[in-house]
């Protein structure tokens, strides 16, 4: 059922590869709700095709940028403002790690490829609002909102060096936050989501075992992409106009259980 939570608003989606991203939902709920929207990935992701679809869907266009390339971003800023005058608010929904993706232990890594999954992973929400700033593309009292994973708070073996991009990402959120509340009212968070079957989410080693243990852990269960999407909007609304700077977890309680009763029980079976 939509409510019309984001009618009247405009925003950026980055972060929408296929049907299963995050991004992807967000997209789609956004505009159930009434918001126009510009979509956004890295040209690699444009060549896949599959987001052209959504743009149909959504009644909108992809622009292409690369998220750690302060040209892209200008393009894109400029050609949000020329479509919609300022936006509301934006999803930093991207995350890679070339490290995970050569399977390089933490304690091995290849800096070169470190240094990338910072900037693509952290530091493009930096640049992101950096350019936003410059190109004075925000309206007073948007919302900007990166997902986050709870390895940045706690060890999650595989999870290598995502970890310290999610905790850099939750800093930047902080910095950014104070700045751009103080000029312009606008409110930045991370959502840290449960663990999530999609294109990034099923290339972290071990993925279906943390899937299914995090899903025992909590009371409420996993939160799905479409769970998270309805999160995103009502963050994306009025309703939170006073919501900033925070990491807020969005993982059925899992940040809060110690052991469940599912995961003793799996050890009596045994
Ligand atoms: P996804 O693979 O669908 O999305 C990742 C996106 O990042 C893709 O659209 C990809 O094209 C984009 N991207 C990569 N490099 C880029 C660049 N240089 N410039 C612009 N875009 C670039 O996977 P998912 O899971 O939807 O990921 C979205 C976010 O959610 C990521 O930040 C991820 O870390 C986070 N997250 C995912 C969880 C999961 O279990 N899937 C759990 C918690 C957080």
């Amino acid at each position: 059922m939509a409510y019309g939570l984001l009618k009247g608003k405009k925003g950026i989606i980055f972060g929408a590869l296929d049907e299963s991203s995050i991004a992807w939902k967000v997209a789609e709920k956004a505009y159930e709700e009434g918001a126009e929207i510009l979509l956004t990935n890295a040209p690699v992701a444009m060549r896949l095709g599959s987001i052209k679809k959504l743009a149909e869907k959504c009644n909108t266009e992809v622009v292409s940028a690369d998220a750690t390339n302060l040209d892209d971003l200008k393009n894109l800023m400029e050609t949000a403002k020329s479509k919609f005058g300022k936006i509301d608010f934006m999803l930093h929904s991207i995350g890679m790690s070339p490290n995970i993706r050569k399977n390089k232990p933490y304690n091995d890594l290849d800096y070169d490829f470190y240094n990338k999954t910072l900037d693509i992973s952290a530091i493009s929400l930096h640049k992101m609002l950096h350019v936003a700033e410059k190109t004075e593309v925000l309206n007073r009292g948007a919302s900007i909102v990166a997902l986050s994973y709870i390895a940045a708070q706690r060890i999650f073996s595989k999870y290598s060096d995502m970890a310290d991009a999610k905790a850099l990402l939750e800093s930047i959120t902080r910095s950014y936050g104070y700045r751009l509340g103080n000029s312009l009212g606008a409110r930045i968070n991370t959502v840290s989501q449960s663990p999530t079957k999609t294109t990034a989410g099923s290339g972290i080693a071990g993925f279906e075992e943390m899937f299914n243990y995090a899903d025992k852990m909590s009371p409420l269960g996993n939160a799905s992409a479409e769970d998270c999407a309805d999160f995103c909007v009502m963050l994306f609304s009025d309703f939170t106009r006073k919501v900033t700077m925070q990491n807020l977890y969005h993982d059925g309680g899992f940040s809060m259980v110690g052991i469940s009763d599912a995961i003793i029980e799996d050890y009596i079976k045994k």
